[in-house]
């Protein structure tokens, strides 16, 4: 019977696509407070400093591109017969670009936006500013990035946590399992009988929960987990 899969990555995962982590020593929250820049609270008392920090991130993203571990998870869903969900945290769109398709950016997307008055949601690659108006309903300053902040809920919970009661296999890619709820999906993947594996640069703060472990960077690691996985069900 064909396994029912859920992938979740992380950062780590894009790390060699030029995208920086956040924990890592040189990672965004060494270099800058969240509470500022990714919280409801901070967008609320500086706008203007909130814009600025996911601009420079929408145009870094703009000279980015996914590489072979991005492209790998694409190959193994399109090869695998049963269900095969991947879960981000990452609100770049490199999986989108690889190929992947059954996706959920739990975290939201760094090309959209979101207008803060009618909730409207749209692709947008331009720099946002206090300056901004809503597509739709015009308000002016609406539009924010369409990112999931500390303190607000992450999205399409509800499809995750069906697809982690019913998996078979759990993979951990690229995290450092510091973030609720996705740190806590490898217990809902044990509770379900899954068989759980971690593809990580180094052990962290949940790999102990793990049954099986494999460490490096993505780009080696992922691609040869999947050719490996893929062989033995040939
Ligand atoms: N290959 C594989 N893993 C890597 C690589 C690499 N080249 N480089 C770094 N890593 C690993 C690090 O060892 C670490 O375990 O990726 C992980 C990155 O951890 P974090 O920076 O904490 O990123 P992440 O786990 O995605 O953070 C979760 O926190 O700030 C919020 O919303 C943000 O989605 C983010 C969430």
């Amino acid at each position: 019977m064909a396994e029912n899969i859920v992938i979740l990555t992380g950062a780590g995962i894009s790390a060699e696509s030029g995208l920086g982590t956040f924990r890592d020593k040189d990672g965004a929250w060494a270099k800058f407070d969240w509470r500022k820049l990714a919280s409801p609270e901070g967008y609320g008392e500086d706008p203007i400093a909130v814009h600025d920090f996911y601009n420079a991130r929408r145009r870094g993203l703009l000279k980015a591109e996914p590489h072979g571990a991005h492209q790998a998870l694409a190959q193994w869903e399109a090869a695998h017969e049963g269900e095969f969900l991947l879960v981000t945290q990452n609100i770049d769109d490199l999986h989108l670009r690889a190929g992947s398709k059954n996706l959920i950016p739990m975290h939201g997307e760094l090309f959209k936006a979101r207008c803060s008055a009618c909730h409207h949601v749209y692709d947008w690659r331009e720099d946002l500013s206090i300056e901004s108006t809503c597509p739709r309903c015009q308000i002016r300053s609406g539009p924010r990035p369409h990112v999931v902040w500390f303190g607000e809920m992450p999205l399409e919970m509800e499809r995750i946590y069906r697809a982690l009661e019913s998996c078979t296999l759990f993979v951990a890619i690229g995290t450092s399992g510091t973030v609720y709820p996705a740190a806590g999906f490898v217990q809902d993947a044990k509770a379900a009988g899954a068989h759980t594996v971690e593809l990580c640069l180094e052990p962290g703060e949940i790999s102990v929960l793990f049954d099986e472990a494999i460490y490096g960077p993505a780009s080696e690691v992922v691609p040869h987990f999947v050719e490996t996985y893929l062989k033995s069900r040939a």
